[in-house]
C-alpha cells in the first residue's frame, strides 16, 4: 500500500490537471469548487467557479448575497438545490461558527448539503485529514483494483472502498490526504475510464490491477439495471412585446425551485392550441412561429419540448383564475444579467439573446 501511494503521488505530480481551485485554496474556495463538482464535469465548473469567487470571494460575502444573486452565480450548472444549501450554510457559519470554516470531516457534514463525500474531500484537501472522498470515481478503481465483481452501487461496497483508500492514505504523520484524493479523482477522469477502454498502459497501478491481470477491466464495475427515465412532453413559448419577453417565475418547491422559466405547458400543442393558450395567458397574438425542438435529460426524467416564438399585440386582461400574475415582461439583457432561467430552456433562451 505504501508504494501504491508513493507511486500514485509521482503519477499525481506530473499528470495533476491544472485547475483554478487548485491553487493554494482556501477552505472555502475548497469548499464551493467540491459543491460545484458534484454532479457536474469539471470543463463547465471551471468558469463558474471563478465568477463565483469574483463576486462572493469569502463566505460573509456568500451569506449575504441575494437569491437572485447565487442563483444567476449558478446557473448553467444545475442541480439548483446545490447553491441554496451552499448558502444556507454560509449563513450557519457566520451565526454559528465565527465564520470560520469547521476543520474536521465530522463536524462538515453537519452543514446543509455537505454529505459524507464532501465532507471528506473538503476535510482532506483544506486540512489534511485522512478520509477518503470516495464517489463513482473512487468506486470504480476500487472495483478494478480489487477485481470487487459484486453490485458496486450498495452500502456494503462503498464501505469496503472506504476502507481500502484509508488504508492507503496510512498511519503516518506526513501523508498527503487531500493529494491522494485527487489523485484518484483525477486517475478515475483520465485514465480508469468508465464506458470506454481504461488507458491501463498510462495507469501507475497497473501492474497492482486485478482487474487488468485478468483482462476484465471492462466488466467492472457491476452496475445495477437502471430505470429507464420517464417522459415528459412540454410546448415552450418565447412570447415577444414591445422588445420583451414573457418570463415566470416557477414554484418555490420542486423541479428547478424558484428559477425563471419561459411560459409553458404541458404535452405538444399544435399551432392552433397554442395560440389558445398564449391567450389564456392574456396575449393577443399576431404572429407565430415554430421553434426547434428541445430535449432536457435531468437525473429521473427527460422533457421531450416544441418551442413556438409569439409575436404579441397589447395585453389583454387574464381571464380569471389563470396565472398571468405570475408573468412578466423581460428586457433580454435583464434575462441574460438577473434573471437565472435554468439551461434546460438553453435552446429557446437563444431566441432572446
Ligand atoms: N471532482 C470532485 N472534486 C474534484 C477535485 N478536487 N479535482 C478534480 N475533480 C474533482
Amino acid at each position: 500500500m505504501r508504494r501504491m501511494a508513493e507511486l500514485l503521488l509521482q503519477w499525481y505530480d506530473l499528470n495533476k490537471r491544472d485547475l483554478p481551485w487548485r491553487n493554494d485554496p482556501s477552505p472555502y474556495q475548497t469548499w464551493v469548487s467540491e459543491i460545484m463538482l458534484q454532479q457536474t464535469r469539471v470543463e463547465a465548473v471551471r468558469g463558474h467557479y471563478l465568477r463565483f469567487m469574483q463576486e462572493l470571494p469569502d463566505i460573509k460575502a456568500l451569506a449575504e448575497a441575494s437569491e437572485d444573486q447565487y442563483m444567476k452565480l449558478w446557473e448553467g450548472l444545475g442541480y439548483y438545490s446545490r447553491v441554496r444549501n451552499l448558502h444556507k450554510a454560509a449563513v450557519d457559519i457566520m451565526e454559528n461558527h465565527d465564520g470560520r470554516m469547521p476543520e474536521s470531516s465530522e463536524e462538515l457534514i453537519k452543514l446543509s448539503g455537505i454529505g459524507p463525500y464532501t465532507s471528506a474531500a473538503i476535510a482532506s484537501i483544506a486540512f489534511g485529514e485522512k478520509v477518503p472522498a470516495v464517489d463513482g470515481n473512487l468506486l470504480r478503481i476500487f472495483a478494478r483494483i480489487c477485481f470487487y465483481d459484486e453490485n458496486i452501487k450498495t452500502d456494503a461496497a462503498k464501505k469496503a472502498a472506504e476502507e481500502y483508500f484509508l488504508q492507503l492514505m496510512g498511519g503516518g504523520e506526513n501523508g498527503r490526504a487531500g493529494d491522494l484524493n485527487q489523485a484518484l479523482m483525477d486517475l478515475g477522469a483520465g485514465v480508469c475510464l468508465p464506458n470506454s477502454t481504461p488507458l491501463c498502459g498510462k495507469c501507475p497501478w497497473a501492474s497492482f490491477c486485478e482487474a487488468h491481470r485478468r483482462g476484465k477491466e471492462m466488466e467492472l464495475p457491476v452496475m445495477p439495471e437502471k430505470k429507464a427515465r420517464k417522459k415528459e412532453k412540454y410546448t415552450v413559448f418565447v412570447i415577444w412585446h414591445e422588445g420583451r419577453a414573457a418570463l415566470r417565475k416557477r414554484p418555490a418547491k420542486g423541479l428547478l425551485a424558484g428559477l425563471y422559466e419561459f411560459p409553458n405547458t404541458e404535452g405538444h400543442l399544435d399551432e392552433n392550441a397554442a395560440l389558445g393558450y398564449v391567450q389564456t395567458l392574456g396575449f393577443h397574438p399576431l404572429r407565430i412561429r415554430r421553434l426547434p425542438e428541445g430535449r432536457h435529460i435531468f437525473t429521473h426524467k427527460e422533457w421531450e419540448m416544441i418551442g413556438y416564438e409569439i409575436f404579441a399585440d397589447e395585453l389583454r386582461e387574464a381571464p380569471e383564475g389563470r396565472s398571468k400574475e405570475e408573468i412578466f415582461m423581460a428586457a433580454p439583457e435583464e434575462i441574460k444579467d438577473t434573471y437565472s432561467v435554468p439551461s434546460a430552456f438553453a435552446i429557446y433562451q437563444e431566441y432572446v439573446r
